[in-house]
């Protein structure tokens, strides 16, 4: 039976992951909670590198985090930021996570502590997928 955690829970790890977030570079943190079918939250921020097209965000550190530690199948993720505006996943983001988290639901906050919920399919309609590619191939 699949445990449902309080999306309160979901954001608090987050929140937590942004605090711990040093971005050298942009000086813009990020935090990013997902969370798997069974109810498990993974957490993580963004990291940064001087060559600064390598930095990654934390959305794809997360979901590669969770994925490597054997999840497969997950439910939903939240974003924090400081920014005044609600922090969506950036276009890259999208793709990789509507590829390997499937269409979860997006929970994003802004500076106030508002929070925005969004399905990743509507940040990404129309989405190139591998039933795509699969089909399109000689
Ligand atoms: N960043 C994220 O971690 N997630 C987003 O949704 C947007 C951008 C990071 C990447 C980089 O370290 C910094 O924020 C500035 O773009």
């Amino acid at each position: 039976m699949p445990i449902n955690k309080s999306i309160p829970e979901l954001i608090e790890a987050a929140k937590s992951a942004h605090k711990k977030s040093e971005p050298a570079f942009s000086h813009f943190r990020v935090g990013a909670a997902i969370e798997t079918e069974a109810g498990k939250i993974y957490s993580a921020f963004n990291i940064e590198s001087s060559s600064y097209g390598l930095s990654m965000c934390a959305e794809r550190i997360v979901l590669w985090k969770a994925i490597a530690s054997g999840e497969s199948k997950f439910k939903r993720m939240a974003i924090v930021s400081d920014a005044e505006d609600f922090c969506p996943p950036c276009g890259a983001c999208r793709q990789v996570m509507l590829e390997l988290a499937g269409d979860i639901e997006i929970y994003m906050t802004n500076r106030k502590g508002d929070v925005k919920k969004e399905k990743l399919s509507s940040l990404l309609p129309q989405a190139f997928t591998a039933k795509i590619l699969s089909n399109g191939r000689d």
